[in-house]
């Protein structure tokens, strides 16, 4: 059998006329979101645990770390925006190094999420991750950051985007966005790289310009020598070449990343060829101090707003706990994993003054063991035997305390002892100053000896 594929006429796709991101529609529907829905907005920075799924090798030194959710929740955030993430590489008993990296994959896909990374032999931290992060792997974020993303609503997009090297990581995002969603839009990207085997995503985007007509795609290669086989663009950007691939520059959105000095030279050339500056969103990759000055001022807010979701998420979390039927085991929002480093502190201070002996009078007695258990919110006084992981038997007599994993990854049960010992075995679900503030994760930890607890 023959079969013929070139000759069948393919009539265009019809879409809707406006470009929406799916969360603004679910956000202005009458009535309730459903759940799945309300879990992807608002969108404040969070802190939380993810665990890497996947590493894919990239062209051009770059490596994709695919990462999910300890707590199960999607990730909501938009195209472009960035995460803050703590590398333990000096060690789990060692402060982490913190680093900002652009989320590459598209929110559309909010139950995974990837960073790009450039390995930079002569950096502290890129090398580390391209030899030590791998599937199992688990770090602590926060994030979403950024003001560099698409809108939200788009009337009639026209969009010119423009990468040099790594900064095709945000770019990237935003692509995969687009090329998801229906919707008019009219998207230019010109890409530049060092070398005609170091684009990367390089498949991925001839795909995408292959069989989305909203979207092109151009390449330059910089100021290198030129091979025979180039048929693309060559030398650094123009203002020629913004006219040849964007002659309508002027009427589009333009959304640069890439280092300083392309950028600041896009700048000046957008301005020549008739961009407003209103117009044009820039990220800058080249971590000097400027940028980092900024990307740590952003950091500090989203942390502050991370903790006050928290409380909220805290609040809420209670009320769901509450109306819910006892006897089921419902999943429950993974609050106290999204501890900060004040909460810390002032639970260190609460503790300070709880060395005083516990009175038994009000407090109800379970279960049969050589160890007790005083937990001090909860009144109950639980009997353990050593063997025995403390998070089942507390929760079975009546200890509020949420989970997720029970395996010591997400963090989700971390709870403060005020006196007594436990040995732990989690798997990065609780940080090192966390230990050394008194807190413990009971799904992985047994009791060494009588214990009060905060709970
Ligand atoms: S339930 Fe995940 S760390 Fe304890």
């Amino acid at each position: 059998m023959t079969i013929t594929t070139t000759s069948i006429e393919v009539p265009e796709p019809q879409r809707v006329r406006d470009f929406v991101m799916p969360w603004n529609h679910t956000l202005s529907a009458n009535g309730p979101a459903a759940n799945a829905a309300r879990a992807l907005g608002p969108w404040h920075p969070q802190e939380f645990m993810a665990e890497c799924v996947e590493t894919i090798p990239e062209a051009g030194g770059l490596k994709t770390f695919v990462f999910r959710r300890l707590d199960g929740a999607p990730l909501a955030f938009r195209a472009g925006q960035y995460l803050n993430i703590a590398f333990p590489i000096h060690g789990e008993d060692q402060d982490p190094v913190d680093r900002s990296y652009s989320i590459s994959s598209a929110p559309t896909s909010p139950w995974t999420f990837s960073i790009t990374v450039k390995r930079d032999n002569g950096g502290l931290v890129s090398p580390w991750i391209h030899d030590h992060v791998e599937p199992g792997t688990v770090l602590d974020m926060l994030g979403p950051v950024g003001a560099f993303h698409l809108p939200d609503v788009e009337r009639r997009p026209r969009y010119l985007l423009l990468a040099a090297g790594a900064g095709i990581t945000p770019i990237m995002s935003m692509l995969r966005t687009i090329h998801a969603l229906p919707g008019r839009a009219d998207v230019v990207v010109l890409y530049h790289g060092a070398a005609p085997g170091e684009f990367g995503f390089a498949k991925e985007l001839e795909y995408i310009a292959n069989v989305d007509d909203r979207i092109q795609v151009f390449y330059s290669l910089g100021d290198r020598s030129v091979p025979e086989n180039w048929e693309w663009m060559l030398g650094r950007l123009t203002a020629q070449m913004l006219e040849q691939v964007a002659p309508d520059a002027n009427g589009r959105q333009v959304y640069a990343c890439g280092p300083e000095g392309y950028l600041n030279h896009a700048a000046d050339l957008l301005r020549k060829v008739g961009v407003d500056d209103t117009s044009v969103h820039m990220e800058f990759f080249s971590g000097d101090r400027k940028t980092l000055l900024e990307y740590q001022e952003e950091i500090s807010l989203a942390e502050d707003l991370a903790e006050e979701y928290a409380e909220e998420a805290a609040e809420q979390t209670n009320h769901f706990a509450e109306t819910q039927p006892a006897e089921l085991q419902l999943f429950q929002p993974a609050a106290t994993d999204i501890d900060t480093e004040a909460e810390v502190e002032a639970e260190a201070v609460a503790d300070a003054d709880t060395d005083a002996p516990v009175d038994d009078s009000d407090f109800t007695s379970v279960g049969e063991g050589t160890l007790t258990l005083s937990f001090i919110k909860s009144r109950i006084k639980l009997r353990i035997d050593p063997t025995e992981r403390i998070l089942g038997p507390a929760q079975r007599a009546g200890v509020r305390i949420g989970a997720n994993c029970q395996e010591g990854m997400c963090g989700s049960c971390k709870i403060v002892k005020i006196s007594g010992e436990v040995e732990m075995n989690h798997q990065g679900g609780i940080r090192a100053r966390e230990i050394a503030s008194g807190k413990f994760l009971p799904c992985c930890s047994t009791a060494q000896s009588d214990m009060v607890i905060d709970a």
